[in-house]
């Protein structure tokens, strides 16, 4: 394999897409954000009225979608069954029943199987709840990135407002606490930081200065 691979995990909202996909950037990796595809599933769920806590109901739905990250000059859209859902796969109702669709066994199974085909060539830096523990256990680096709770739901909520979207804060803090909840405790590969993965805690810290310390990183390892 000619290039590494950099694992990103961490909970809701600390940051790790953004910075994942301007790490990706500055090494001309490709950039896979994991959460979509979960995200992705959950809306097709939804839009076939089928139970999020149903396996069969949504392995029956994951059989039969196409799900494809597209990558074009840095910006990222994700296409389910050929049509693009990226604006529609963070909605509020996506979000809040992504993590019911991610703690089926099958489901992770056939996500991680597709996760790890496309970072077989390497050069990859790809983002998720357990890419560094289950998806890829050899990842050359494995970030773990956090931020407090209060931290992470401010951010979120001034996304939002800069967006022009309406935001609740304390909503925000309730809802990001809970989908941590269920991502940390469930039974199959729950969130947690993989023995060898380096963390940083973003609570303090500028987007600049984690994407500065994860490309130092790299370097040594290369
Ligand atoms: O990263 P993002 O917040 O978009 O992820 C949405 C949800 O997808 C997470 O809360 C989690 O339930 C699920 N997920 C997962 N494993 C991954 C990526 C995401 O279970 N590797």
């Amino acid at each position: 394999r000619k290039q590494m691979n950099i694992a990103i995990d961490g909970p809701a909202g600390a940051g790790k897409s953004t910075v994942a996909k301007m790490v990706a950037e500055k090494l001309s990796f490709i950039y896979i954000d994991t959460g979509a595809m979960y995200r992705a599933l959950t809306y097709e769920v939804l839009n076939r009225k089928m139970d999020v806590n149903n396996e069969a109901e949504v392995m029956g739905v994951l059989n039969n979608t196409k799900i494809q990250l597209l990558i074009n000059k840095g910006s990222q859209s994700i296409l389910l069954n050929g049509e693009d859902v990226s604006e529609e796969i963070r909605s509020t109702l996506v979000t809040n029943n992504v993590s019911y669709v991610a703690k089926h066994l099958e489901v992770r199974k056939e996500m991680v199987k597709r996760q790890q085909q496309l970072a077989d060539e390497g050069g990859t830096v790809m983002d998720g709840r357990d890419i560094g523990t289950m998806v890829l256990p050899n990842a050359e680096l494995k970030i773990f990135l956090t931020a407090s709770v209060d931290e992470r739901a401010r951010r979120r909520h001034e996304e939002y407002l800069s967006k022009g979207q309406p935001s609740d804060l304390e909503k925000l803090k309730t809802e990001i606490s809970r989908r941590d909840k269920i991502d940390s405790e469930r039974e199959i590969a729950p969130l947690r930081k993989a023995e060898d993965a380096i963390e940083i805690n973003s609570t303090s810290m500028t987007i600049e200065d984690v994407v500065q310390i994860i490309l130092s990183l790299v370097e040594e390892r290369r």
